[in-house]
């Protein structure tokens, strides 16, 4: 294994798209920013360099991190933000990992411009278990807004209210052609015929879970979150923000072009940019004036669709790659998560209150000094370990809610033993409206081991959970108005994130940490902290 080394300038770059211009924060002037290649098993330096106004730090989202939680990135649960004029090396080694991973800013809403794709390729001379690929594309999705997208959060935070929704999405940083900027050019995937390709699709948008399709062409899904899964075939792929999905695609056409669209899919009554953006998949010898193949993509509303992708996946469980299911739980938690509704005197549009999330009814306050710090080095008065395990009230969560479901506010986390195994049931709440929570752990990977709708049962539900071969990642949604059940193993020492991936619920508080303690092993504690390591 190498030592990959690599510079990530943070700078403003004026950029344009719909037919207008703005200064935005990006990673050496690309949106989006630079793919980080490397290998199972070797270990990267990236030294990231601040050069904007504001404080950053950067996540590189589904890298385990193990023992390495210094190197996360979330401000203010591992580390305190890059201030302006300095700089971090964010140092971690790949372990047992490949595949299509993200890194993206974790702080504030910078992420919106501030993300590229993550490339773990297999150990060398180690093949995928499926056909070698002719070619890869990374194809990175995301949302673009016409205004400053810390000035679209700000102005909602004062209002109480939602944020605006983006103007656009994006294919590899490109609306392509829409009303607002006809004369816009998508991004291009050239191909050349009878071949097959593997895609990287990335979900690195703010807001917005995204269905992807390709006019013409099936898709076999190989591989989410870098974990493998049974090859299976499918028109559409749902990728949530923070998700990753790799596809073959065969060419299987003898020349001519076929539309690549990216659509929203919100199946709540809640407003959401509705543009699709598109690419094309140029065959060689297709003349650039000749028409494309086009597509329709699904309803924003497709429930259907979107379940029938989400029950398809299944850990591929191989000899070589078993699906290791904890069989035994030491904990057992049950979650709710969801908006509510808290008074706020100064919120004048909200009408004297605002929107909040919540997990268990705590909404969580970011701290001053990072988590990890304050756990490391014994300073007290920063978090408390008392996250309740199970809801404070339990009422109807699917039916119609109680008034008066205020959230406390509170630094909380939920301490795990080294090694212990956990089980986590996420059910959503409709308090304000049944929505699907694409929710993330930092620092593991889990297993979905069951789904449903309406309130989760925990007489009859475990009965049907599936131990053999659940889908393993590290993005997984709470569906709208129903609940889902993961399982993990309490492996790394440190303290790590979880939160919903939407932005904007983050925001609103859709978060929390767990403190992993350190094993008695001398390979089970958390290493040292760099030298480099901001200051808050
Ligand atoms: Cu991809 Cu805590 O985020």
């Amino acid at each position: 294994c190498r030592v990959r080394h690599y510079k990530f300038n943070v700078v403003m770059k004026n950029t344009t798209r719909l037919c207008s211009s703005k200064p935005v924060v990006t990673v050496n002037g690309r949106f989006p920013g630079p793919t980080l290649y490397a290998r199972e098993d070797d270990t990267v330096l990236v030294k990231v360099v601040n050069h904007v106004k504001y404080n950053v730090s950067i996540h590189w989202h589904g890298i385990r991190q193990l023992r390495t939680g210094w190197a996360d990135g979330p401000a203010y649960i591992t580390q305190c933000p890059i201030q302006t004029g300095q700089s971090y090396v964010y140092n971690f080694t790949i372990t047992g990992q490949r595949g299509t991973l993200l890194w993206h800013a974790h702080i504030l809403w910078l992420r919106a411009t501030v993300h590229g794709a993550i490339v773990v390729l297999p150990k060398l001379g180690v093949p995928y278990p499926f056909p070698a690929p002719h070619k890869e594309f990374v194809v990175v999705l995301a949302e673009w807004w016409k205004s400053d997208t810390e000035a679209v959060i700000n102005e909602a935070l004062k209002s109480g209210l939602a944020p605006n929704v983006s103007d656009a999405h994006t294919i590899n940083g490109h609306p392509g052609a829409v009303s607002a900027c006809p004369s816009q050019s998508g991004f291009t995937l050239p191909v050349e015929s009878g071949k097959t390709y593997m895609l990287r699709l990335i979900n690195a948008a703010l807001n917005d879970e995204l269905f992807f399709k390709i006019a013409g062409h099936k898709l076999t899904v190989v591989e989410v979150d870098a974990a493998y899964v049974k090859p299976f075939r499918t028109d559409t792929v749902l990728i949530a923000p923070g998700q990753t999905t790799n596809v073959l695609v065969t060419t299987n056409k003898n020349t001519g072009k076929y539309l690549v669209a990216a659509s929203p899919f919100m199946d709540a009554p809640i407003a959401v940019d509705n543009m699709t953006a598109t690419a094309t998949l140029h065959y060689s010898g297709a003349l650039s004036n000749s028409p494309t193949t086009l597509t329709t993509p699904p309803p924003k509303n497709a429930t259907a669709v979107a379940n029938q992708f989400t029950n398809s996946l299944r850990s591929l469980n191989s000899k070589r790659f078993p699906a290791k299911v904890p069989l035994t739980v030491d904990h057992s938690l049950f979650f709710t998560v969801g908006l509510g509704i808290n008074p706020c005197p100064t919120c004048k549009a909200g009408n004297g209150s605002r929107v909040v999330a919540s997990i268990n009814n705590v909404t969580f306050v970011m701290p001053t000094t990072a988590l990890l710090q304050a756990h490391f080095f014994n300073i007290s008065g920063v978090f408390t370990t008392d996250f309740p395990a199970k809801p404070p009230h339990v009422f109807n969560y699917t039916g119609t809610p109680p008034t008066n479901l205020q959230t406390r506010s509170g630094t909380k986390v939920y301490r795990l033993a080294y090694n212990s195994t956990v089980e986590l049931v996420m059910q959503d709440t409709g308090i304000i409206s049944p929505e699907n929570h694409p929710i993330h752990l930092h620092g593991f990977n889990f297993f979905g081991v069951g789904r449903g709708v309406g309130n989760y049962n925990p007489k009859t539900d475990p009965k049907k959970f599936n131990l053999v071969d659940p889908v393993e990642r590290n993005t997984i949604g709470a569906p709208s108005g129903g609940w889902v059940a993961i399982r993990f193993r309490a492996d790394n020492p440190g303290v790590w994130f979880m939160h919903c991936h939407l932005e904007v619920h983050t925001t609103w508080g859709l978060k929390m940490a767990f403190l992993v303690d350190n094993g008695k092993g001398p390979n089970e504690s958390t290493l040292p902290p760099p030298s480099d390591l901001p200051k808050c």
